[in-house]
């Protein structure tokens, strides 16, 4: 009795109004999430015949070509158009230079052409840095234990525009070497690939979350971490350093990376810069939700929706997530 008549004394507007059915929410709703804001990344496996199952990423694959072809057309059927794809590469072919990246019978390479030419109408992102083909494991050069800048460039721009000439519509330079954007900007307008886009990985942070992505492609640095490239977890404003140089140099849309812990990372960027804004839902903030749904503690479709739409919430124009597949059939349904 209390209640009630202390809320017609305070004040007549309910909230709950607005959330009556199910309808009004819909109608009401500050936030859209659909497929066509969605990138999948996959891991493609040389071979025939392959999908193996990542152990610490339960419901992603290493495929074989031609098993991902029809798997790319379904989730085509399903309204997810872009992919950004990422290779296992045998240790046998890892070396310091990362050569393996632009070698003209590299597995990688003649997939996207093969992909681009049986579908063109899907968006291939490819992604730039040297630790799938290093034998260090790291983005960059290394030279006694450390990291080289300036000497990376070069091999970044190679694997760009290899990546270019096989079709990739976006590159994603997720290196963090200084100055990459630009240098990787003129290397393809230079050879006339001035359609292709770069998607920068402006704010990456050396996070514990890439754990899953680094069993899927066996690419962990073998000496050392990477944090004298990736972003230190406690800094916000040197992301708008980051993104402040991205935007000079060229850079058509800029990522924020992880995305769970960088909400506020993502909704800086998006205030301070008239580019889209993506954000990387990576491999462990995925996995995470796998294993809690996989013992029953959290309901997957709705903890997987509620993650991607604080997201876009936050700022995203488009996230790239392990559960696009899973989303855009839950919608479906
Ligand atoms: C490679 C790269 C990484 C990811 C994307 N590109 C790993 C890393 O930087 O160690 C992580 C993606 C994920 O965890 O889902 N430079």
């Amino acid at each position: 009795m209390f209640a009630v008549a202390c809320l017609c004394k305070m004040n007549i507007t309910r909230p709950r109004r607005n959330r009556k059915n199910s309808a009004i929410r819909d109608m009401l709703a500050e936030t859209q999430l659909g497929a066509q804001h969605l990138i999948y990344p996959i891991f493609l496996k040389d071979g025939k015949g392959i999908k193996e199952e990542v152990a610490s990423l339960p419901n992603n694959f290493r495929w074989s070509l031609d098993l991902l072809l029809p798997e790319i057309e379904s989730c085509l059927n399903l309204g997810i158009k872009s992919f950004d794809i990422f290779p296992a590469v045998d240790e046998a072919l890892k070396d310091q230079m990362a050569s393996y990246s632009w070698a003209s019978d590299n597995f990688y390479l003649e997939a996207i052409r093969q992909i681009k030419a049986r579908f063109p109408e899907v968006v291939i992102m490819t992604d730039v840095a040297m630790d799938p083909y290093s034998s260090d494991g790291h983005d960059g050069l290394v030279q006694n234990g450390q990291i080289l800048n300036d000497e990376t460039l070069p091999i970044l721009a190679k694997m760009t525009i290899a990546q270019a000439q096989a079709g990739a519509d976006i590159i994603g330079p997720s290196d963090m070497m200084d100055g990459r954007v630009g240098y990787l900007r003129t290397a393809l307008d230079t050879d006339g690939f001035t359609n292709v886009s770069i998607m920068s990985y402006t704010a990456k942070y050396a996070s514990a979350f890439y754990g899953p992505f680094r069993d899927a492609l066996n690419s962990a640095p073998k000496a050392g971490d990477k944090k004298t490239y990736q972003m230190n977890p406690a800094n916000k404003r040197e992301a708008l350093l980051e993104a402040q140089l991205d935007f000079e140099e060229g850079a058509d849309m800029m990522m924020v990376k992880p995305a769970l812990c960088y909400l506020d990372v993502i909704a800086l960027l998006k205030e301070s810069f008239p580019l889209p804004i993506t954000a990387y839902n990576v491999s462990g903030e995925c996995a995470m939700v796998y294993a809690a749904a996989q013992n029953g503690w959290l309901n997957y479709e709705q903890a997987m929706t509620e993650m991607l739409l604080s997201m876009r919430r936050a700022g995203a124009d488009a996230i790239l997530t392990y559960f696009a597949k899973d989303f855009a059939q839950f919608i479906r349904s």
